[in-house]
């Protein structure tokens, strides 16, 4: 059996995926969501997993150094790497939005964005026909517009939660978001049976 090296994102992602794969047959220890190694090996299964954060793994995949990897459809989004999209798993499901403080405009002259997400967010208001300021953040995005950094921002909502606790409201939906499998576009043709198997097992168990 061919090795394949999975890149799979840590955090929130990582637990749904993990059980994802155990439920579509793959024998994988329970124990390694606890662990804090970033190189798991399952010699059973001839499975390497890497646990990168979730903006890198299109990175690996894309290098090839992993062969596939779960992506969140925002970072797929964000990034545009030369990945193929194979499923849709349906887990981590949310969207991005804009939001703002509750009643307020725009500024008229270049408007200020928050964002993790600059390329989205650049599209969507060139595609609204809007001149626009990007402030690009790492998280806690929601503090910008409530400390008068920017006027709106673009960002992740799952809940709902954040948002309201903050006191800001969503203004646009911009797209819905959830984790994808992907592959490198060489691994994809060379180890084409191991990746089928993997595709059609899980497609098996999508929601
Ligand atoms: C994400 C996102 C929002 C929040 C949305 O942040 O950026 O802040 O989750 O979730 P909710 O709608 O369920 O409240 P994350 O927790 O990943 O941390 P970050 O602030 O570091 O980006």
């Amino acid at each position: 059996m061919t090795e394949l090296t999975v890149a799979m994102p840590k955090g929130r992602i990582f637990e749904e995926a993990y059980k994802m794969l155990i439920e579509a047959g793959y024998n994988l220890p329970e124990e390694v969501e606890m662990s804090r190694k970033l190189i798991i090996e399952i010699p059973e299964e001839q499975i390497r997993f890497i646990l990168a954060k979730p903006m890198d793994v299109p990175v690996y995949v894309e290098h090839g150094v992993a062969d596939i990897g779960i992506a969140g459809k925002d970072v797929l989004l964000e990034l545009q790497r030369n990945v193929h999209e194979l499923l849709d798993l349906k887990i981590s499901q949310c969207y991005i939005a804009s939001a703002g403080l509750p009643n307020t405009k725009m500024n008229d002259i270049a408007p200020r964005i928050a964002t993790k997400y600059p390329n989205i967010a650049m599209n969507y208001y060139k595609e609204m026909g809007e001149q626009v300021e990007i402030i690009e953040l790492n998280g806690s995005i929601e503090l910008a517009p409530m400390i008068g950094l920017a006027d709106r921002i673009v960002d992740i909502v799952s809940t709902g939660r954040t948002l309201k606790e903050n006191g800001l409201v969503e203004y646009e939906r911009i797209t819905d978001v959830s984790s994808r499998l992907i592959a490198n576009p060489v691994s994809y043709r060379m180890k084409s049976a191991r990746i089928q198997e993997i595709v059609s097992r899980l497609k098996k168990i999508v929601n």
